[in-house]
This record gives structure tokens, C-alpha cells and sequence, in this order.
């Protein structure tokens, strides 16, 4: 009786494997039917995932036309130009030339990118996490793709937001060329965090510090130089 029972259970096992097998090359060999064939004659600008294994690129807008739209808002405009007075200060002590490669770190939408090209710097990289084309490309701020001392000048002005901090500057001070400068614009701030700050630069002694007016707002701007040695 039980070896009948026991020859009963071992043949329903063996059907539940088999099914079970049959079922996993059938799904395996299936394609999905949510997926989206790429060349559908969808028009762009209707097309939105219908789930998650559409993975080919969705612009709402064409990337010229939704630039044209963004670099003509007023707001964009005033904060270029915040920036290109920003920058234009520096040009005058000395800081910035023409020929200066210039690397903007966390360039958000391209703002200061925009401003260091209108007032005649031909070599300025932008990078941000998300990539805003053709002004800002994708990097990570913590691990910049970058050579040691490939830049004159590296310029954030969102340090003060930096996950970590000491990480963001060691990288910061690494793609600056020795002798070259890092330049840093935090919330208006006294002598005590100006200090905490550059302390976070292991290999740059600080040339000055001020407070100046960015986008309507107070911000200390802080430049040190890359020592040339450690
Ligand atoms: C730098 O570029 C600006 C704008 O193109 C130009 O007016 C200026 O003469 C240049 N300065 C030098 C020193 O070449
Ligand atoms: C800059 O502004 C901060 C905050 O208002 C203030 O504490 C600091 O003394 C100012 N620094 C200078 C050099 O004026």
C-alpha cells in the first residue's frame, strides 16, 4: 500500500518538473509583448514607455528646439549673465584667461558653461550627473573621467551640497593642473567655515575669499591654488 502511494507521489514530482521545465523554455524563448518593436511609426512626441523593457530614448522635444525654449526664459537669462558677471570679476584679478581650460563641476543646466563661453573662453567642460547637451555632459563629480591636471581652473558652484565633500574636492584638486586654481561659491559664510572648506583641500593653499553677489544672492567665493608640491 505504501510503495503504492510512495510510486504515485514520485510520478506527480516528475509531471510538476516536466510542466515546470516546459514553462520556463517556453517564456525564455518568448518574446515579450510589451515591448515596443523599435521602429514603430510612432510620432515622438506622442510616445511614452508602455513599460519597463522600452529602453530606446524618449525625447518629448527635439533636443535644438527644447534648448531654444530653455535659453530664451528670462530666467535663464539673468542667471547667464549673474554668471558671466561672476566671472568676468575674475578675469579682472587675473584668475581667468582666454586660453584658460576651464572645468565646471555640478554644472546643473549649463548656466556658467553658457557664461564662460560668452565672455570668450573657448575650453570650458561641464559636468553633472544628468547630462543637459550640448553644454553639459554626464559625469560623476566623485569620479570625475578626467586626467590628473587636465584643467587651469575647476569651478563648482554647488560644493556645499556635495554627498562627500572631501571625495568631491581630492578630485576637484586632482584634474587641476599644479598651480593652477580651484574656485568654490558657497552661501555667505564667515572666516571659521571658509576655513573648514579649504581644510578639505589636502593640496591647495587659499588665495582669497570675498563675498559677492550670485543670482540675488550672497555667496562667498572661495579660490585656492594648487600647490606645486604636496
Ligand atoms: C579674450 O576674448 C574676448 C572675447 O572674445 C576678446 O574681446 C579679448 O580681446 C580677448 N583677450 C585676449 C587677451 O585675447
Ligand atoms: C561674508 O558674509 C558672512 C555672512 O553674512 C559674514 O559672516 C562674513 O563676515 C562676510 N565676510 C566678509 C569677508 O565680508
Amino acid at each position: 500500500m505504501e510503495r503504492h502511494i510512495q510510486r504515485f507521489l514520485n510520478k506527480v514530482s516528475f509531471v510538476s518538473f516536466t510542466i515546470a521545465t516546459l514553462i520556463l523554455v517556453f517564456l525564455f524563448l518568448q518574446t515579450p509583448e510589451t515591448c515596443i518593436p523599435p521602429n514603430a511609426p510612432i510620432k515622438p512626441h506622442l510616445r511614452f514607455p508602455k513599460s519597463t523593457c522600452d529602453s530606446s530614448p524618449r525625447h518629448y522635444l527635439p533636443l535644438p528646439k527644447k534648448n531654444a525654449r530653455l535659453w530664451s526664459s528670462k530666467t535663464w537669462i539673468n542667471q547667464v549673465s549673474s554668471f558671466t558677471q561672476f566671472f568676468i570679476q575674475l578675469y579682472h584679478i587675473g584668475i581667468l584667461k582666454n586660453h584658460s581650460k576651464v572645468l565646471c563641476v555640478s554644472a546643473g543646466a549649463g548656466h556658467e558653461v553658457m557664461a564662460l563661453s560668452k565672455i570668450g573662453i573657448e575650453d570650458v567642460t561641464g559636468v553633472e550627473l544628468i547630462e543637459s547637451l550640448p553644454l553639459v555632459s554626464r559625469a560623476d563629480p566623485l569620479n570625475l573621467p578626467f586626467f590628473d591636471g587636465s584643467f587651469d581652473i575647476a569651478f563648482s558652484g554647488h560644493f556645499a551640497e556635495a554627498l562627500y565633500p572631501s571625495r568631491y574636492a581630492e578630485e576637484m584638486e586632482r584634474t587641476v593642473r599644479k598651480g593652477g586654481v580651484y574656485l568654490v561659491v558657497v552661501d555667505a559664510c564667515g572666516s571659521e567655515e571658509v576655513k573648514e572648506i579649504v581644510r578639505l583641500f589636502k593640496r591647495s593653499t587659499l588665495v582669497g575669499s570675498s563675498n559677492v553677489t550670485m543670482n540675488g544672492r550672497r555667496v562667498t567665493r572661495i579660490i585656492s591654488r594648487i600647490r606645486a608640491s604636496n
